[in-house]
């Protein structure tokens, strides 16, 4: 059996570079191309950060497309005091010298590269799903030649943008609404495990002691994350690293199926990730929500995951 085709959609960000490096060592999957979307950043930083990366780690070939500059639902919001003013927290990439964007939009890209690969691409949706509501509402067969979608977003219980509402869904709740009602067999990755799930000095430790770009970066990255941490902000969590998790080291995670949609308005509950635990709407699920993670399997898994770059 071949590599399973994915694409990235992310709004690169601390952890989304760490899913994405993550994703290109790891043997069982081909990445097809990454694309960015508004989110943790502003695009025009998301954007650069993709391209500034896979050109730092020599994947050339990998296409990288410019995204969405605006969520469907406008909200004006970052987290740069989580990711920092460019999105690397206090890393600065090389400026990519020679590799230059694809000239698709994501949207199209995606659809694409879903054609060529005949109803076998699944995607990584790291970010705010606007780039894929697009595609949807521009391709209404798309639906139907995406394999999963495995996306870090949402939280059957709580948030961390509001008491309800967690990031990436918060930003573009219509699109995470048009995303999950779509009929493409998905995974949410929440809250509810990616807040379960932090990584240790000992992990930065040994990707430093690995010494490839790849490695050294990660633990660039976990090293800001820790500072971070030591002031009172977030913990070194994983969030998108465990999205991919879910699709190709599912044993550290128990997932279960529900029906899930999305508030897309309210004064309270905007963005707010409705998980049918109890069968109340009588409606068919159509997400597979994971809601425990086994910690050590994970953070395991990830670092020998990235330590895959020595070859
Ligand atoms: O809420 C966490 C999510 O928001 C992660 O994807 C992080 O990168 C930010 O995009
Ligand atoms: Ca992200």
């Amino acid at each position: 059996m071949g590599r399973r085709p994915f694409i990235i959609d992310c709004d690169t960000g601390t952890d989304d570079a760490i899913a994405i490096a993550a994703a290109l060592y790891c043997d069982e999957v081909e990445v097809k191309a990454v694309t960015s979307v508004n989110g943790n950043v502003a695009h025009q930083y998301t954007s650069r950060n993709n391209l500034n990366l896979l050109e730092y780690l020599g994947f050339d070939d990998i296409p990288v497309a410019k995204g969405a500059v605006h969520p469907i639902m406008e909200n004006s919001y970052h987290a740069d005091g989580t990711h920092g003013n460019t999105g690397l927290g206090c890393i600065t990439l090389p400026e990519a010298s020679h590799k230059k964007f694809d000239g698709r939009i994501a949207s199209q890209l995606i659809y694409e590269t879903a054609l060529e690969e005949k109803g076998e691409l699944e995607l990584l949706v790291i970010g705010p799903m606007t780039n894929i509501a697009i595609m949807l509402l521009e391709h209404p067969d798309a639906a139907q030649l995406i394999k999963h979608i495995w996306f870090m977003g949402g939280a059957a219980v709580g948030g961390n943008v509001t008491t309800t509402a967690e990031f990436n869904i918060w930003i573009d709740p219509m699109a995470a609404h048009i995303v999950t009602q779509s009929g493409i067999p998905q995974t949410m990755v929440g809250l509810d495990v990616t807040t379960a799930a932090a990584m240790k000095e000992p992990h930065s430790t040994e990707l430093r002691a690995c010494g490839t770009k790849a490695a050294v970066l990660c633990a660039d990255l976990l090293d800001y994350m820790f500072e971070r941490r030591d002031k009172g902000g977030e913990d070194a969590l994983m969030h998108d690293a465990m999205a991919f998790a879910a699709a190709v080291y599912p044993d550290c995670l128990e997932c279960h199926d529900y029906y899930v949609d999305v508030e897309c308005f309210g004064e309270y509950t905007k963005g707010h990730t409705m998980v049918d635990r109890r069968g109340k709407k009588g409606k068919a699920p159509n997400v597979s929500v994971a809601l425990k993670v086994d910690e050590d399997k994970f953070c395991r898994w990830l670092v020998d995951t990235i330590k895959k770059s020595a070859g």
